[in-house]
């Protein structure tokens, strides 16, 4: 949530950060603001709306100067206007600062600093923090500005309570930025004469290769040829350890897509054979997670799995249940992060422990991943961003390998993710009851899934149709059973993000205890019906909302000649094994969401009130 950039170096400072700024566009979207330090002073430009608002404004007023800050916000304190957006200055109008996170007590210090004559221009925590910076920097002594800057950073950071992620500069120090954390990711780029700060690599990638990953409670200070990271209590510069960015050129590119959130759909074949790749050994007829550092014999021991994730990751969380349940027999449980990480959850021992998270920042996650550590338990990770907060503080993991995602409904993270349980299911099931003969099956099944997904892709023109019929619903019902409870809950969530149209997510059989009062023509019902154990369940709820003049749209396999006739339409998907196939299942629900949100004009990659990456509680 808000993206943040800050450039120090010897070029012109705004096209670089409003270039890498609109790659972070998709951790917030409600304003942007810039300032840059020039001959003339401090100049901060801000402006409510989306990135190219601001680029309108700085086209007809440029900012010049070869250092600078900026931001895209997400909204937590203060409406999305033109005062409210990033940067804010302090009390003298020298200092600029960008903010990511929550400044808890910041209506305690902002009572005090008025008290000291401080008056505030915007209803947010974060310009509380520029001037409390004001206001140690006016009181400090240092003859070195640069020292005073960052003793008056130090003596803020300590007094406040919450989450930063921050950059900012001083109009009396032209070659100089500091930035900091705690909670909200901070990243440091490193280039030949130039450096950086970024919320996230993405903003990074076309401009260095060489980044260093701030951690919680770390200072940082850039001048165009030097970088050093100290930690917020003592003034020691650290040894550093320098990564190398992975970056594809043009993988974060629309390419001849719309939307991103189509070419993700359409990336998801491939998000799978990544998930996979180098990853299953035939020989043994099981999988190959080294990433996990367990030995076999941790391994075996495991008797319970619990997991925590938001959102899509949860829902992919609770397909898992299902799949290590089923290959695996061992338990497994999984909660909202943000509920995990408040409530005295017994873990027994023997509990491996699992944080999933596409971006690898999401703070209730992450708080989750925290807590478990903190009773002692093993923690991995299934992330998808490498070098992420949770990926570095897991003890082990899983790469999702997807590329990025940039679309705010999640796709080819969820079915990456649910790739993912299935190996890890795989592994664990061949190390208890799975024979050869069933682990080759299954390998066998994950490996069709690309093609089977191709399949579903195919049918994008037929799912368009259907999503023309029903565009002007009032509400929509999603229905699943056992695994593909999930898929209806992940059908809905994708359905109520992107086109606003009020969905619900029900196991089928809890149709007739409430939700069947819902069901009228103009509230169609989604009815997951795959031909496996549970489909003349399935059927018969069908026919219960065909009872009730409800339109129903069944998505099933090929095989039943009569459910054409009982339903208003059907969509097919292809047969895998039962354990797998809410993950084809998912496709046709994120193409039907995909289309409606087209048909009614919404903004399907930037949908209102949200942002990708939650890092706010
Ligand atoms: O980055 P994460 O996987 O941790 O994100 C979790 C959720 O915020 C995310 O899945 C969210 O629910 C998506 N917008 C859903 O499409």
């Amino acid at each position: 949530m808000c993206g943040i950039v800050a450039y120090i170096g010897e070029r012109d400072a705004q096209p670089i950060l409003l270039d890498a700024l609109g790659r972070l566009e998709y951790r917030g979207y409600d304003s942007s603001g810039i300032a840059t330090i020039n001959g003339a002073g401090l100049q901060v430009k801000k402006k409510s709306g989306r990135i190219k608002d601001l680029l309108e404004l700085v086209e007809r007023k440029p900012s010049t100067g070869t250092i600078g800050i900026s931001h895209t916000r997400w909204a937590t304190h203060g409406e999305a206007n033109d005062a409210n957006a990033h940067p804010h200055v302090d009390q003298s109008g020298k200092i600029a600062l960008v903010h990511n996170g929550v400044i808890d007590n910041y209506q305690t210090i902002k009572r005090l600093l008025r008290e000291k004559g401080h008056t505030f221009c915007t209803k947010t925590d974060s310009e509380v923090l520029a001037h409390l910076v004001g206001y140690y920097y006016e009181k400090g002594h240092e003859p070195d500005y640069r020292e005073r800057l960052e003793s008056a950073l130090r003596q803020a950071l300590n007094e406040i309570q919450g989450t930063y992620g921050i950059a900012l500069i001083h109009e009396d120090i032209p070659d100089f930025i500091l930035g900091a954390r705690r909670g909200s990711p901070l990243v440091l780029g490193i280039g030949n004469g130039e450096q950086f700060l970024a919320s996230d690599t993405l903003a990074l990638g076309a401009y260095t290769k060489k980044v260093v990953y701030l951690q919680d409670f770390q200072i940082a200070t850039l001048t165009k040829d030097e970088f050093h990271v100290k930690p917020l209590f003592s003034n020691k510069t650290m040894k550093l350890k320098i990564q190398k960015l992975d970056y594809e050129p043009g993988s974060a590119e629309l390419g001849d897509f719309p939307h991103f959130m189509l070419k993700e759909i359409f990336e998801q074949p491939t998000a799978i054979k990544n998930a996979f790749r180098g990853r299953i050994s035939i020989e043994e007829a099981s999988a190959k997670l080294g990433g996990l550092n367990l030995t076999p014999e941790q391994l075996r021991e495991i008797d319970r799995i619990f997991a925590v994730a938001c959102g899509t990751a949860l829902h992919a969380a609770m397909v898992g249940e299902n799949i290590i349940e089923n290959l695996a027999n061992i338990p497994m449980e999984w909660d909202y992060a943000s509920e995990f990480r408040y409530r005295n959850c017994p873990l027994e021992r023997n509990t491996l422990f699992f944080a999933i998270s596409q971006s690898g920042e999401t703070i209730d996650t992450l708080g989750g991943l925290r807590e478990a550590k903190r009773k002692g338990f093993r923690c991995l990770g299934i992330c998808n961003n490498v070098g992420s907060t949770i990926a570095r503080e897991s003890d082990g993991g899983v790469y999702m390998h997807a590329g990025p995602e940039i679309g705010v409904a999640a796709t080819k993270s969820f079915v990456s993710q649910v790739t993912i349980f299935s190996l890890i299911g795989l592994l664990l099931g061949r190390m208890r009851y799975l024979s050869a003969s069933a682990g080759q099956k299954i390998i066998h099944a994950l490996e069709e899934l690309p093609n089977q997904i191709e399949t579903i892709l195919g049918q994008s023109a037929k799912i368009r149709k259907v999503a023309e019929k029903y565009a002007n619903s009032k509400s929509m019902l999603f229905m699943g059973r056992q695994a593909n409870y999930p898929i209806a809950l992940e059908g809905a969530l994708k359905m109520k993000e992107i086109t606003y149209i009020h969905a619900e997510g029900y196991p089928s059989s809890e149709l007739k205890h409430g939700v069947i009062a819902l069901v009228e023509p103009n509230v169609p019902s989604i009815v997951i019906t795959p031909r496996d154990t549970l489909y003349e369940k399935n059927v018969n709820s069908i026919e219960e909302i065909k009872a009730r003049n409800g339109s129903v749209i069944a998505l099933t396999n090929e095989g039943d000649p009569d459910i054409e006739n009982l339903c208003d339409d059907v969509l097919y998907v292809p047969k895998t094994l039962e354990t797998f196939q809410p993950i084809l299942n998912v496709v046709p629900l994120q193409l039907l969401s995909y289309h409606t949100a087209v048909i009614l004009g919404r903004d399907v990659d930037k949908p209102r009130n949200l942002a990708k990456s939650v890092t706010v509680e």
